[in-house]
């Protein structure tokens, strides 16, 4: 994995908008893995900001957003769906039809599913997934105990998982326990993950991320079998790394030709 410190959020977004803008210029019809969440919302700014400023065209990129609530209209407020328009897709030039979201009205979630990974394979695979944290350590929605090999199916939310959430619903009896999300063998098959975790509150999350062991009860771990996974962090989210100056010094000392 390459840890990648920074001193606040801001800076943080400004390296993953980077990293997608170079992947983007370098290959216009790529496939990006999206997320939703608080933490992604300052890379969608810099990303509609290099839209429109330097020209960043999405009109050949394809999306796949990792997760979405059973249950919620694509207009209700709290719907990942609305959430990606609002915060990204009306602010950009990315073609409807190249937009693929999770539909939580589905009636057959399954088939659903399946048909979601059949789309993510036709597209020739996930260039790049952006992905936040769950205090709990879950990436899209794969709470503690997923199935490290796991795919795009209907998961059940944790306790912690849904009162960290809360905070979004106006009305409690409104929010989900349950979603679909991809798996986690379907984010492991992305070329490269980008994570993002910012925040006192990720820290534990992500010092067991980064240097405990692979296990279920830590989804975001099985990150450490992944050959490009990049971790960008902010000093508070940091700050349990036992490793914290070694990683920040080989980024300090990247070789030019290796910078994103
Ligand atoms: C949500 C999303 C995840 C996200 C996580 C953290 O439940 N499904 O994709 O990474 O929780 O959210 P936040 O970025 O608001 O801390």
């Amino acid at each position: 994995m390459e840890i990648i410190i920074q001193s606040d959020s801001q800076a943080g977004d400004a390296v993953a908008a980077r990293m997608i803008a170079g992947l983007i210029r370098r290959k216009p019809d790529a496939v990006l893995g999206l997320a939703t969440g608080s933490t992604p919302l300052g890379l969608y700014r810099e990303l509609v900001r290099m839209h429109r400023e330097e020209g960043l065209d999405f009109s050949r990129v394809t999306t796949f957003n990792l997760d979405e609530y059973i249950g919620l209209a694509p207009d209700h407020p709290q719907s990942y769906r609305r959430f990606m328009f609002e915060n990204l897709f009306n602010h950009i030039n990315s073609p409807v039809e190249r937009i693929h979201i999770p539909d939580g009205m589905t009636d057959d979630v399954p088939a659903f599913c399946e048909a979601y990974e059949q789309a993510i394979r036709d597209a020739g695979g996930i260039d790049l997934q952006v992905l936040g944290i769950g205090t709990d350590g879950h990436v899209g929605f794969n709470e503690p105990s997923s199935s490290l090999a796991s795919r795009t199916r209907i998961k059940t939310l944790t306790r912690q998982t849904l009162s960290d959430n809360a905070r979004f619903f106006e009305n409690p009896d409104e929010q989900p326990h349950h979603v679909i999300t991809m798996g986690i063998g379907t984010i492991m098959e992305s070329r490269q993950v980008v994570m993002l975790a910012f925040g006192a509150n990720k820290a534990e999350a992500v010092s067991r991320t980064v240097e405990g062991p692979v296990c279920a009860m830590m989804p975001a771990s099985v990150l450490q079998f992944h050959s490009k996974a990049h971790l960008i962090l902010d000093d508070a989210s940091a700050a349990g790394l036992a490793k914290a100056d070694y990683y920040r010094w080989v980024y300090a000392n990247k070789p030019d030709w290796q910078r994103h």
